[in-house]
């Protein structure tokens, strides 16, 4: 395995630097964080592991280093859910938002108004809460997904922190809901620190905008692009299957009910460029090699542009938000381990 060439690591810690890799011990690490220059606190992903500081590059040269085929051991996960930063902005202007039906169904029956989003990113989904009239507080790792969301949403309390990491005192939300990004979460840690802050009584739900492929040139859409712009999560057909294993008592969300799926209609109105540009943001397309992802993106503009539902103007991508939610008993067996 390649070492990584050093790079002086940056005089401030509050230099942003949104990706790092570094070399430790016999593998490497990715890390995302506002704070990289403090080694003593590396925070979330560094957090775990025997990585060695010393040895730091730039993202830039992370990813040449891994498109050659010179890094391994690389975990995808971490690669993929740090990638939103670079896009940010992108992000925040082209990512739908999440039907209201289905975010009430979320925050159906919980105790109080007080909501944790988790991995908010720019604010889509709290930006729903507040209109529904939600005190929400917003948790994300990425500083640059934070910034925007700060831009968005001025009155929302939003925090640098992740699920693995969440800075909020005890039983202090009665709602704990991610959109599209319970799948980042290492749920071996997120599952207790999820439980740790939740109410009793209260709900911790998952949702994901899933394109409906039931609709022909939908299901066409998704055979040119891949399945790193739309992938199993991402349609009708298999976000359940996908999805249904996410919050199950091994991860350590243990008393809590039995996990329910329903999705909701929704749609985002769109032109071809427009969805070219919304599928650009995901994270597989983020990661990819730049002539790889010309490549893609150029077989989905050709693809819409030569279907009548989509080749001209506006158009409304049919859509639903899926949710995955589960509920925690207003009083919890403390003798019941995990698993049980
Ligand atoms: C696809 S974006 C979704 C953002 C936003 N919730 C939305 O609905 O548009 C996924 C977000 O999860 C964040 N994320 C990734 N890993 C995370 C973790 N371990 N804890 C919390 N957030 C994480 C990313 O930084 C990113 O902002």
């Amino acid at each position: 395995m390649r070492e990584a060439e050093p790079l002086s690591l940056p005089d401030s810690p509050s230099q942003p630097l949104s990706w790092e890799a570094r070399a430790g011990t016999g593998k490497w690490s990715l890390c995302t964080c506002a704070a990289a220059a403090n080694i003593a606190a590396w925070p979330w992903h560094c957090r775990r592991g025997d990585v060695r500081p010393g040895s730091v590059t730039s993202f830039d040269a992370f990813k040449r280093e891994w498109r050659g085929g010179r890094v391994t051991g690389v975990d995808d996960r971490l690669l993929l859910s740090s990638s939103f930063g670079a896009a940010a902005t992108a992000y925040a202007e082209h990512r739908p938002d999440y039907a209201q039906a289905a975010v009430r169904w979320a925050l159906e029956l919980v105790p109080g108004p007080r909501v944790l989003d988790l991995g908010a990113g720019t604010g889509k989904l709290s930006a729903t809460l507040v209109a529904l009239g939600a005190d929400v507080v917003a948790v994300e790792p990425d500083p640059a997904m934070l910034g925007e969301l700060r831009r968005a949403l001025p009155a929302v309390r939003a925090l640098p922190g992740s699920a693995e990491t969440i800075p909020l005192p005890d039983a202090s939300v009665d709602a704990v809901l991610a959109g599209n990004a319970l799948h980042w979460f290492d749920m071996s840690v997120a599952g207790p620190e999820i439980a740790r802050v939740l109410a009793p009584g209260g709900s911790l739900a998952g949702l994901w905008n899933v394109m409906d492929d039931r609709v022909d040139w939908v299901a066409g859409l998704e055979r040119v692009s891949g399945s790193a712009a739309i992938g199993p999560r991402d349609t009708l057909s298999s976000w359940r299957a996908a999805t249904a294993g996410m919050l199950v008592p091994s991860s350590g969300l243990v008393g809590f009910g039995s996990p329910e799926q329903v999705e909701f209609p929704h749609g985002q109105r769109r032109t071809a460029d427009s969805l070219v540009a919304t599928l650009a943001t995901r994270a597989g397309m983020l990661v990819m090699a730049d002539q790889d992802r010309e490549a893609t993106l150029g077989g989905i503009r050709d693809f819409l542009a030569s279907r009548p539902e989509t080749a001209q103007g506006e158009f409304t991508l049919p859509m639903l938000t899926g949710v995955l939610r589960v509920r925690r008993p207003e009083k919890i067996d403390q003798s019941l381990g995990p698993g049980c």
